[in-house]
């Protein structure tokens, strides 16, 4: 038996009837396979079931639209009534509990945010977006105020919705009432201007939900657990704050099982609703200790929460019952097992990237940086034993080489990983100085831990030269020898005043309190918000119009909040020579303009060590080169490069 240093959070938790293994939930993310007449597509099943089989206690599929009248939302979302789609959800359903967990589906109305997410935008365009008063969308679509007549259909379809739930297998209903969607909006004083018995009081702002809550009662009959999903606080001027919110989920509890305590609202974008890596940890559970204080049913709370001591000390300290995780459980499913296996130091930490959330505007798809599976479950893409073993050599312990490794061995196969500095990690050792991208330093370190697990033999200060891999004789050579950072030739670039981003974390003592960081791309823009955060005086120097154009569509909104909040940042000029004043630019007039800093952070982007690929690709019968010696780009390619070698193998 493993030791239990979690005994809260692998302890059983009882709502209505349904017993929960432990109090580890899945927090709803939408799916992509999702057909035009919103069904759910084979991959919905093989994503939502991955989390089951990793040993969350319950599974919530999301996002059912209840009233597709009213809320023509994007395309991805899911519609019960659509003739034959029970079936879909059925297996879905199945697919969550032959796991052992316990399915459940989240229930919403975008209300005034319908269709904000479509690619189609012209099919959509023509619908009203319905909201509880008339009004204007920050994007400038107008807003109609439901009718009477409509919010008792919506009601109605919530309950009728409810029944065909539970038909298909769903053990569990989450209304949500958060985040600023329809229910949100109805709670919301900003959003409700309304003089009916919908609008004003608190108890009339919460009478929609509770009608809500009471239909979907009724469709599920007794014992049936029901929970809510509300922002403890919407958390901007004009919206609710937590003393409302601890009113709200009174108000609510009689008619629910559990109330599930978010924050924030997407009116003013994801920071509080997503936390981003510039927040802390579990930043929105003293929303949760302040509701659970005031109310009898079980709470739960959610908000970048992926370390299994603090999920357990939130527990202990009465601050939840029930701890939610969404991005942490695409970067690691198994996280709960783990947890049960007192396996946590193998926990593989989610970056808080991203990456999953932009993909779906992006491509339809999902994706997670460090979890190649993610999107891709159905893919035949498992860890299968390979039907011949061989000896597998991995040139490079980066991100790429080192999932490249794990998985051969995974698979059965003999591998040596070679290293030639002192140590495994590649780009991300230079991670470790910037507190908010410390997890990008982790996932080296438990990348390499997750390698020696397996079996691989690693060996540093070890370079792999043609007459090595001559010698050793493998199968198959994966080429994973990284890239290096470009230093453009400017005069006073190797001056004692400049630091190469990459060095930070060596160097950084070196950083005086007045910094240029020369280059406006992703790892420019976050070390200039690391340094401002430090309290140092930055410029951000950048030779195009635009700062990290290679960052995601999610990311980047908040990364340009915190340069307008840290930073002083110049696009368009070019830098010409380092001095000891600071960086000598020249502007799109052809002017010399200094921009003024003790030190210059060099960080103007990686490139492909190409001669070393050149040098190997000939030496072994099997060769794959994968990560950034193929083009430098990001974690999310390097971990899918290096785990497809592998497959191929
Ligand atoms: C990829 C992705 C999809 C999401 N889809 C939904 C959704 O369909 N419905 C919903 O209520 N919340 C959705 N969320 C929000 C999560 O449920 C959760 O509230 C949020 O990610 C914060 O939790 P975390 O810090 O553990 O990721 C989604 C989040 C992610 C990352």
């Amino acid at each position: 038996m493993p030791t239990d240093s979690f005994p809260l959070l692998n302890s059983p938790i009882q709502l209505g009837r349904v017993v929960f293994r432990n109090r580890m939930f899945s927090a709803p993310m939408g799916a992509t396979d999702i057909t035009a007449d919103c069904c759910p597509g084979p991959r919905v099943q093989g994503f939502y079931e991955l989390r089951a089989k990793g040993g969350a206690a319950a599974v919530t599929v999301s996002e059912l639209v209840v009233h597709p009248e009213t809320d023509g939302s994007h395309m991805l979302h899911l519609n019960l009534e659509t003739p034959g789609c029970l079936a879909a959800h059925a297996f879905v359903a199945d697919g969550i509990r032959r796991h052992g967990a316990v399915p459940s589906i989240e229930f919403s109305h975008s209300g005034q945010y319908a269709g904000t997410y479509m690619s189609d935008k012209n099919k959509k365009a023509s619908l009203n977006q319905w909201g509880p008063s008339d009004g204007v969308r920050p994007d400038g679509r107008p807003v109609k105020g439901l009718s009477k007549e409509q919010i008792a259909d919506i009601v109605k379809a919530y309950g009728e919705a409810a029944v065909l739930a539970k038909r298909a297998g769903y053990e569990m209903i989450m209304v949500h009432a958060g985040h600023g969607w329809l229910l949100n909006q109805f709670l919301s004083p900003y959003f409700n201007h309304r003089t009916d018995e919908y609008g004003g009081s608190l108890e009339n702002r919460v009478r929609l939900t509770r009608e809500v809550l009471q239909a979907v009662r009724a469709g599920v009959g007794p014992g049936f657990p029901i929970e809510i999903r509300m922002s403890g606080s919407e958390l901007f001027d004009g919206g609710y704050g937590i003393e409302e919110g601890c009113r709200i989920a009174q108000a609510v509890e009689d008619l629910v099982d559990l109330i599930h305590v978010s924050a924030g609202s997407y009116q003013f974008g994801f920071f509080n609703t997503h936390l981003p890596m510039f927040a802390d940890h579990g930043a929105n559970v003293h929303l949760a200790a302040e509701i659970k204080k005031h109310v009898s049913k079980p709470v739960a709370t959610i908000g970048a929460l992926n370390d299994p001591a603090q999920m357990e000390r939130i527990l202990r300290e009465g601050k939840a019952d029930v701890i939610y995780m969404a991005r942490e459980l695409l970067a690691d499913p198994f996280l709960p097992q783990k947890v049960a296996a007192g396996q946590e130091d193998r926990i593989v930490r989610c970056l808080r990237c991203f990456t999953c959330m932009a993909e779906r505007p992006t491509t339809f798809t999902r994706r997670c940086a460090v979890n190649p599976l993610i999107g891709r479950e159905l893919e035949g893409m498992e860890v299968t034993p390979a039907p011949r073993r061989k000896k597998v050599l991995v040139a490079g312990g980066g991100v790429a080489g080192l999932k490249a490794a794990i998985t051969a061995a995974q698979r059965g196969h003999e591998v040596i990983l070679c290293e030639k500095s002192d140590r495994t990690g590649g780009i991300l050792k230079s991670e470790q100085a910037i507190p908010f991208k410390y997890e990008m330093y982790q996932l080296g370190l438990s990348l390499e831990r997750q390698a020696r697990d397996e079996g691989v033999d690693i060996r540093l200060n070890t370079p792999v030269t043609p007459e090595y891999v001559a010698a050793e004789k493998p199968d198959a050579l994966i080429l994973a020898v990284g890239s290096r950072p470009i230093v453009p030739p400017l005069p006073g670039i190797d001056g004692g005043n400049v630091v190469v981003v990459n060095d930070y974390y060596l160097e950084k003592d070196k950083v005086q309190d007045t910094v240029v960081v020369l280059g406006g791309g992703l790892a420019g823009c976050e070390c200039a918000v690391h340094l401002g955060m430090q309290g140092k005086k930055v410029h951000l120097v950048e030779m195009r119009d635009t700062l990290a154009p290679d960052c995601n569509v999610r990311h980047r909104p908040i990364l340009m909040k915190q340069i307008d909040t840290y930073v002083t940042a110049h696009t368009g000029l070019a830098g010409l020579r380092v001095t000891p004043e600071g960086l000598v630019c020249r502007d799109k007039d052809g002017n010399e303009v200094l921009v003024p800093g003790k030190t210059v952070v060099c960080a103007v982007g990686q490139r492909a060590n190409r001669a070393d690929v050149d040098a190997l690709r000939r030496c072994a019968p099997f060769v794959r080169e994968v990560g950034d010696c193929v083009r430098p780009a990001n974690i999310t390619k390097a971990v899918y490069e290096g785990f497809h070698a592998a497959l191929d193998i």
